[in-house]
């Protein structure tokens, strides 16, 4: 299993945060971005991001939680991320949202908030790279886990096997050592406050990996 850290919530300035993950063994750095009007909260400037994120050594996994997503796909692009990932909640034109982050080589990903129909995905799931299955509402960080979140997870990797698909399986929010457990067949585990929130991140990764 992978992991991707998220910064949303921690103990250090955004900068200090990043320089101190960079030291450490996640796979990669989960980027969540918020416009609120997606989500109540608000969090970047896309210069601001852009000058964060730039030329940093680990893969970034973007997060947008935020209305029409297309709009952000240019400028995001510059920072050559490993996945886009966007809410199917988001936008009426998902096909079009998931071209343009191909059309930059970039992996595509759909998230849905945890009430959503997971069935919703059906159309999309043979052309996407990553389904990331949120385990808390989408805003905050420190939240806890859902614990409906297994079901999900186990009726995705049914659909992927039943359909002969490749996409990836992420999910995030409230994963710690505990819960991690409880989804030990993902893909890419996504993990705050659970690391960011102490002094020494790659212990707590290391905790999260049963290490
Ligand atoms: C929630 C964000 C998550 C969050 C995870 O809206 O998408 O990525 O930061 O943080 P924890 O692990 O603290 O739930
Ligand atoms: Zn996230």
């Amino acid at each position: 299993m992978k992991i991707a850290v998220s910064y949303l919530k921690s103990k250090y300035d955004n900068d200090t945060t990043i320089n101190l993950l960079e030291k450490t063994s996640a796979d990669y750095i989960h980027v969540d971005l918020m416009d609120g009007i997606f989500v109540p909260q608000k969090n970047f400037q896309l210069k601001d991001i852009i000058t964060l994120l730039k030329n940093r050594k680990k893969p970034l996994d973007i997060h947008l939680m935020v209305l029409d997503p297309i709009k952000y796909i240019d400028e995001l692009a510059k920072l050559k991320p490993e996945y886009i990932t966007f809410h199917l909640e988001a936008t009426k034109n998902v096909l079009e949202t998931i071209e343009k982050i191909k059309k930059y080589n970039l992996k595509v990903g759909l998230t849905l908030k945890p009430n959503t129909d997971i069935y919703e995905l059906m159309p999309y799931l043979s052309i996407i790279d990553l389904v990331l299955i949120m385990s808390v509402n989408p805003g905050l960080g420190g939240q806890e886990f859902i614990t409906d979140s297994i079901n999900r997870l186990d009726e995705l990797q049914k659909i992927r096997q039943d359909n002969n698909l490749n996409f990836e399986i992420e999910m995030d929010g409230g994963l710690n050592a505990t819960t991690i457990k409880l989804v030990s067949s993902l893909d890419i585990a996504v993990s705050g406050s659970y690391i960011c929130m102490y002094d020494d991140y790659q212990h707590q990764i290391n905790s999260l990996l049963n290490k």
